[in-house]
């Protein structure tokens, strides 16, 4: 069995994060997060996956080759610019000559493909499309179907009067090759906005398949922090065997250096290569990146490091996500859904709060209180 994983997108809501590395790249506890999708798929034995790409092709291809180390077979289709969605997976289209799986590169979910896949077997619809409840329906499209679960209707972003489902598209499809004809080649297209409504005007049949699993979309920090929290606390706790050895406890890679004053309360990830100085607290769901260092005193609450990332003495931060060498420096917070992209360098004394994004490289001087 074949499966696209659009990895195309430039993730500009997912910034700064994602100046550096694309989305799929994106570590989620302190694994490449194209990396758990390639083990989901795998899982459900599909293991000849197609990378539809246009942004940063080469990290990508760098980093996972042709895939042999994860067990898969791994192909890229490499747009000339991007394509949308549907353009997208037209470009992979002389590969593709049987029912296969798409999946957008950034849903982080537990949805049964193997049931997905019997169950578009036995109906043959042209098209199915998983489908996942969520609580606001009005900022979404939402799918309407009918008692077979056939697909009647897309909604984008009703109104509270017109909301007769909170059903939305999932970012997951099995697609039938012979609907690769209605997608233009040239031009940007995508499945969501063009393909499917086409699709549904021709008369040719949409399989829903509703699943009540645990799914995120990564797209946002807000997301991207949420899944980390629920990964590590136990509300997406199926989906954190895709992890080697996690648990939910502290768990700690190779080589660390932990003060025995340190305070941890778990659940905490902590990278190989770590030291955590006298007097630090390390308060979960947190993740330290691999080589971080946090200072003495200083408290790590809630946030997502990635690797290498200096934390000052007595420096606090708190449900933010600080990516890569940055450095914070002493008594400075970073606080409450705050972003620092690559090599942040914040100053002493400096607080940062709520919400604000610092491109990579940048210098916050010292004593700025409240950026
Ligand atoms: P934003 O820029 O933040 O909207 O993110 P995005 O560009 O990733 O867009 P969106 O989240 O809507 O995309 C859903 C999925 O489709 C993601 O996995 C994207 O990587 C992928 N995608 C979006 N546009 C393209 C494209 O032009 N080409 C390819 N190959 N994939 C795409």
């Amino acid at each position: 069995m074949k499966a696209v994983i659009l990895v195309g997108g430039e993730g500009i809501r997912l910034r700064p994060l994602t100046c550096n590395t694309t989305k799929a790249m994106v570590p989620i506890l302190n694994m490449p997060f194209l990396e758990y999708l390639l083990r989901y798929l795998k899982e459900h034995g599909i293991k000849d996956v197609i990378l539809a790409m246009s942004y940063l092709p080469d990290r990508i291809q760098e980093r996972l080759g042709d895939g042999s180390e994860l067990g898969v077979h791994l192909s890229y289709a490499v747009e000339k610019q991007p394509m949308g969605t549907g353009g997208a997976i037209k470009n992979a289209e002389v590969r593709l000559n049987e029912p296969f799986f798409v999946l957008n590169g950034d849903v982080l979910t537990g949805i049964d493909l193997t049931a997905m896949m019997s169950r578009h077997r036995k109906v043959k619809p042209r098209v199915s499309i998983a489908l996942t409840p969520v609580d606001n329906p009005t900022i979404y499209g939402v799918v309407e179907t009918d008692a077979s679960d056939m697909v009647k209707r897309f909604v984008e972003k009703p109104g509270l009067e017109e909301v007769t489902t909170n059903m939305i598209n999932a970012g997951i499809y099995i697609i039938e090759p012979s609907v690769l004809g209605y997608i233009p080649p040239s031009i940007p297209s995508m499945v969501e906005r063009h393909l499917f409504p086409l699709l549904l005007e021709k008369g040719e049949p949409i399989l829903s398949y509703p699943s009540d699993s645990y799914w995120i979309d990564i797209g946002t920090p807000e997301k991207y922090l949420k899944a980390h929290h629920d990964l590590l606390s136990g509300e997406a706790s199926a989906l954190a065997a895709y992890w080697n050895n996690f648990d939910q406890g502290v768990q700690m890679g190779g080589s660390c250096a932990i003060d025995p004053s340190a305070e941890i309360e778990g659940p905490v990830l902590i990278g190989e290569g770590c030291t955590v100085a006298r007097w630090a607290v390390l308060k979960g769901p947190a993740v330290l990146g691999p080589r971080c260092e946090i200072d003495e005193g200083a408290c790590v609450e809630g946030a997502v490091l990635w690797q290498d990332v200096k934390v000052g003495k007595r420096a606090l931060l708190r449900n933010c996500i600080v990516a890569a060498n940055c450095q914070i420096g002493e008594e400075s917070q970073v606080l409450d859904n705050c972003v620092l992209g690559d090599n942040v360098v914040v100053g002493k004394n400096n607080k940062l709060a709520p919400e604000i994004k610092i491109w990579p490289d940048k210098r916050i001087t010292s004593g700025t209180m409240s950026y």
